[in-house]
Parts: structure tokens; sequence; C-alpha cells
């Protein structure tokens, strides 16, 4: 995979491929997304094929501008405000395509709304604005496996892709992905902007997935639906004791003595500094050879609730396996 340096010839060289109908992967705050021309039928195609992704999980359109989001989407004042005061940024606002939008169906999964949002990485920002289109990027890993959070994390399978190198990425967990019905908030998936810095300004959110299931009221939320984000080996949650033919994934300053090899996503209890570890960990105990990884508990605050909704997928789709 040739990776480009994210210099003024890196940035136009990827331009150029976007604005051809090829695929480019680049760097944002969250995680390395898999981008295309959102107005291409054939270059969305191309995404969804490159990852595997069923084409019922509909992608995340990525602008440069909240006056770029307003040429395809149809905001109300509360989203209106979110995109004020969040973007850019990690959080993805669900909103209704307009009539005139260019976007391709595809990237919708034939929905009449549209997940928009504005990436707070400088390069991601400069590639934006030098192809001049709006694109379409799913994260940039295989279908159910983990997401990447460095370019060498990016693997899939085309030796032919171009991946711009932004270096490792400050956030680590894909953005929180928010709808307003009614005037009412709901999350979508919990991710890299946290609950306690959104609620202010919409209220308290609604969630569309609990541990008690879907919520009948709530807004479609495809991916939710999916197990995702996949390790190798089984990953066992909360545990409180761990056994030395398992790996382990520490958070705070008292890990669980005894496992076959630790890696601790914050020794100081930190949930901002575990999220930008999380993936990166994951990978690297899942290369270890060791029966499972056993992952002590997270605290739901701040970035938290992105983290155990990522573990959780992790423990379900270690045992099934599934799509992302
Ligand atoms: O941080 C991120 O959001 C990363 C970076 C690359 O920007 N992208 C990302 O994309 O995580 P992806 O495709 O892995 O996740 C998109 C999520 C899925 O859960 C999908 O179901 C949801 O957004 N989504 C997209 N369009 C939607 C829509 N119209 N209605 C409801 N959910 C939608
Ligand atoms: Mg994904």
């Amino acid at each position: 995979m040739p990776i480009l340096p994210a210099d003024d010839q890196g940035i136009a060289s990827a331009a150029a491929s976007l604005r051809a109908g090829r695929p480019v992967a680049l760097p944002t705050e969250t995680v390395y997304g898999l981008a295309c021309d959102a107005r291409s039928d054939q270059a969305v195609a191309a995404v969804y094929a490159l990852k595997g992704r069923p084409t019922f999980n509909p992608l995340i359109v990525h602008v440069d501008s909240l006056a770029a989001a307003e040429a395809i989407v149809e905001f109300d004042p509360l989203s209106r405000r979110l995109a004020e005061r969040f973007w850019p940024g990690p959080l993805t606002l669900v909103l209704p395509r307009r009539r005139d939008c260019a976007v391709s169906w595809l990237v919708s999964a034939g929905l009449d709304t549209l997940a928009v949002r504005v990436p707070a990485h400088p390069v991601a920002l400069r590639l934006l604005r030098a192809a001049a289109i709006p694109l379409a990027a799913p994260s940039a890993n295989l279908s159910g496996r983990l997401s990447p959070t460095r370019v060498e994390h990016v693997d899939l399978g085309d030796d032919a892709l171009a991946v711009l190198d932004g270096g490792a990425c400050a956030v680590g967990v894909e953005s929180t992905v928010l709808r307003v019905v009614a005037g009412q908030a709901w999350l979508l998936r919990p991710g890299g902007l946290a609950r306690q810095q959104i609620e202010p300004i919409a209220g308290p959110l609604q969630r569309a997935v609990s541990d008690e299931g879907h919520d009948p009221r709530a807004p479609r939320s495809p991916g939710q639906l999916l197990a995702h984000y996949a390790p190798q080996r089984p990953v066992r949650l909360e545990a409180t004791t761990v056994a030395a033919d398992e790996a382990l994934l520490a958070f705070g300053p008292q890990p669980l003595a005894g496992a076959g090899a630790t890696l601790n996503l914050s020794p100081r209890g930190d949930t901002t500094e575990a999220a930008a570890h999380l993936f990166a960990y994951l990978r690297a105990l899942d290369r270890e050879p060791f029966q499972g990884i056993a992952v002590m508990a997270i605290p739901p605050e701040g970035l938290g609730e992105a983290i155990r909704d990522r573990l959780q997928r992790a423990a379900v789709g270690s045992a099934a396996g599934e799509a992302g």
C-alpha cells in the first residue's frame, strides 16, 4: 500500500485520485477513514466492496464546513447549534437529505437521511478543501474488524490503495452519532464526543440501543444492530481476576496481577487517554499467544461510554463475527 506523506504533493495526489473516482484512506481525529467521492455511485460501491461491508449499513459524509453540510442536508435548530458548537470535531449528525442533494443514494443505503460530519484532523480538512467534494468515508478496516488508529493499521487487502499518513489518531474511537427528532436528541452511537459535553446543549440524550435492546421509538441506526470490532481471540469483560493464559487490557492505577501480558489503557484512570489507546492495544494483545483477552471494568463517564460500547461489540464479535 503506497503511504503518502501529508505534504502539499501528497494531498494534491490524494485529491486527484478522489476526484477521479478512486478511494483513498485518510486520517481523521477519530480513526482512519476509507474515503471516496460521495457523489459517485461507482466510487461508493468500490468502498463497500473493499471493506466487505453490507450495503444496508450507510456511510458518513465528510465535509469541510457547516456551509458545505448545508448544501446536502436540512438542519433543524438544535442540530445547527450542535454543529456550530462541535464542528470540526468527533460529532456526526444524521439529517434529512436536501431534495437537490448530490450525494449517491448508496451512501445512505437508500435512507432519506444522511450522516454528516466535519472532521478536526488538519490533514482531513486540507484534503477536503483540495478535493472540493463531499467524501463518504467509513472506518478504513475490513468490515467486522478493529478500526485503524495508526497508518500501519490500515489494511484493506488492496495493494494499490493510497493511504495519507496523519500519524496516530488523537481521539481513537469513532465519532458520536446523533439524530434530532422533534427537538429530542437520540444517541445512535456513543463515540469521541462525550455525552457530558452534548447534554448541556441538547438536554438528556436518549439511547437508541441500550442493554435492554433496541428502543422501538428510536430513529433507525443500522450500524448499531451489528456486532463489530472483533479481535481473533475471545474478549472477557469486567474481569476481576485474570489467568496466566490470558492477556489483560487494564485500566487505572491498580492493574490485576497474574496475566500473561498486560497493557494498561490509562494508568491514571482517564477515559480520554484510554480511548486513544483502545484499538491499538486490542490489536497488540490479539497478537499475543494467549487463550483470550480479559478486560478490566471501564467507568461510563466521559469517553467511557464509547469504550464500553466498542468492548461489548468486541466481546460479541469475537464470538460471532459481523460487520462494520
Ligand atoms: O469517526 C468516524 O465516524 C469514522 C471516521 C472515518 O470519520 N467513520 C466511521 O464510519 O466510523 P462507519 O461507516 O464505520 O460508521 C458509520 C456509522 C454506522 O453506525 C452507520 O450505521 C451510521 O454511522 N449511519 C450512517 N448513516 C446513517 C443514517 N442515515 N442514519 C442512521 N445511522 C447512520
Ligand atoms: Mg466502522
